[in-house]
């Protein structure tokens, strides 16, 4: 049966409360754009955009009590997020492996790091990563402020975790960000923590909601066409696919406190065992879960090519025939996973149906310090 308003747990980790959005609809040319001269202990309103708000269908976002979401936040997270200057040689932003062309997943199968440092895995979708109480491929960081210290310090910007506070102190020299820093965390200015809390602040506004399958779901029976509603039919029917890809994140993954890992055989293939990426096995230390990865979503999937966690497959028909087919045969293989004999005509549906939950917005490239 489908599942089609499921509450999501969110997060017990994420304790808290700072709820993004109810935020006023005031443009910033709406008025008080005073400059902030008078700097109070409290960050000025309003010079900066509002955060977006929550799109319909979707829950409230929950940031930890340490970082609550604040609009001067996400602008500062968002000039991070894009500023190249945060990577070892100058050659990476956090943008260069999740830009719009790519559906924000990676362009390359698996990324290619700073210093052209190969990498073993293909970067994700990171629309709703708000929603994910496990993040990564294999699920080893409980928090996107974790995440982004991860990306920034491991191999993808190649800053090294050592280094992260003399990068920090660079960014400091900038005067237009040191300002931004004073006035977005008080008496703490720029360090590696508040450097990936600001991230994890402008990450929590990236979200998806308003595709048009979501129109579908609201009422607007015209927002699919007849192609994609029999698509719709059989992805959450005889194709099963909603089993593990469940609406309306099209992932188990973000309901579930734990994650949600399942093998379904990518990267298996002509492998020996202690050649293949274990996976969840790794994080979790346990060997039941090898070869196990996070369900992805499928919002946006239809613009993210190449697919899976090793981007080994080129196009969405392929990937979805591969799993339509039962993925690839295995002794961990994922129970729920098996060949639902679909012909061309209805591999095609499920294609057109994907093409439903395209992602209506895009990362704008915000004006650099
Ligand atoms: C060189 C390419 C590259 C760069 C640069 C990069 N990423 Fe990623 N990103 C990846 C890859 C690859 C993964 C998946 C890695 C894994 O699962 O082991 C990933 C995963 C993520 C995830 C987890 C998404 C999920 O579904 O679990 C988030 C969030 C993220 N990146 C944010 C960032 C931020 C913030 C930065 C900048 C500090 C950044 N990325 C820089 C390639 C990159
Ligand atoms: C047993 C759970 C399960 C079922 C059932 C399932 N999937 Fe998946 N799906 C996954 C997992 C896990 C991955 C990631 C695998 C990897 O990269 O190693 C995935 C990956 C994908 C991807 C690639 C997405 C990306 O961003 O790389 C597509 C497309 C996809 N599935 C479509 C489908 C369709 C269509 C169906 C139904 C025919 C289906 N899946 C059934 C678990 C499942």
């Amino acid at each position: 049966m489908p599942r089609t308003s499921p509450t999501f747990a969110l997060a017990a980790t994420l304790v808290a409360t700072a709820a993004v959005g109810g935020c006023d609809d005031k443009k910033p040319s709406d008025g008080d754009k005073k400059p902030a001269a008078t700097a109070t202990a409290t960050a000025p309103k309003s010079i900066h955009p509002p955060i977006p708000k929550v799109p319909g269908g979707l829950e409230p976002v929950q940031a930890p009590k340490d970082n609550p979401t604040t609009p001067a936040k996400v602008a500062l997270g968002h000039m991070l997020f894009f500023d190249k200057r945060l990577s070892a040689d100058g050659s990476r932003a956090c943008y260069s492996c999740h830009q719009n062309e790519d559906g924000t997943g990676g362009h390359e199968p698996t990324a290619i790091g700073a210093m052209e440092k190969p990498l073993t895995r293909h970067a994700p979708i990171i629309w709703n990563v708000a929603y994910l109480p496990k993040l990564y491929w294999d699920g080893r960081s409980d928090s996107l402020e974790a995440q982004a210290k991860g990306a920034w310090g491991g191999g993808n910007m190649g800053v090294g975790p050592d280094n992260l506070k003399k990068k920090a102190d660079e960014i400091a020299k900038i005067d237009g960000y040191k300002k931004l820093f004073y006035e977005v965390f008080p008496g703490k200015g720029v360090s590696p923590t508040t450097i990936a809390q600001a991230l994890a602040a402008y990450e929590r506004t990236l979200l998806c909601g308003d595709t048009a399958w979501d129109k579908f779901q609201a009422g607007d029976k015209s927002a699919l066409s007849a192609e994609q509603q029999k698509g719709l039919t059989l992805f959450t029917g005889k194709a099963g696919c909603h089993e593990c890809h469940t609406p309306p994140m099209f992932s188990d993954a973000y309901a579930s406190k734990d994650g949600a890992f399942h093998n379904v055989g990518v990267g298996l293939d002509g492998k020996k065992k202690e050649d293949a990426d274990p996976g969840r096995a790794k994080a979790s230390e346990n060997d039941a879960d090898f070869a196990q990865f996070k369900t992805p979503t499928l919002r946006n999937v239809s613009k993210s090519a190449p697919y899976f966690h090793d981007g080994s497959i080129a196009k969405l028909d392929e990937a979805v025939k591969f799993m339509a087919g039962g993925g690839f045969a295995n002794p961990g293989r994922d129970p729920k996973l098996k060949d639902r004999k679909l012909s061309d005509e209805e591999i095609a549906q499920l294609v057109a149906f994907l093409g439903s939950l395209t992602c209506p917005d895009s990362l704008e490239e915000p004006k650099l310090p």
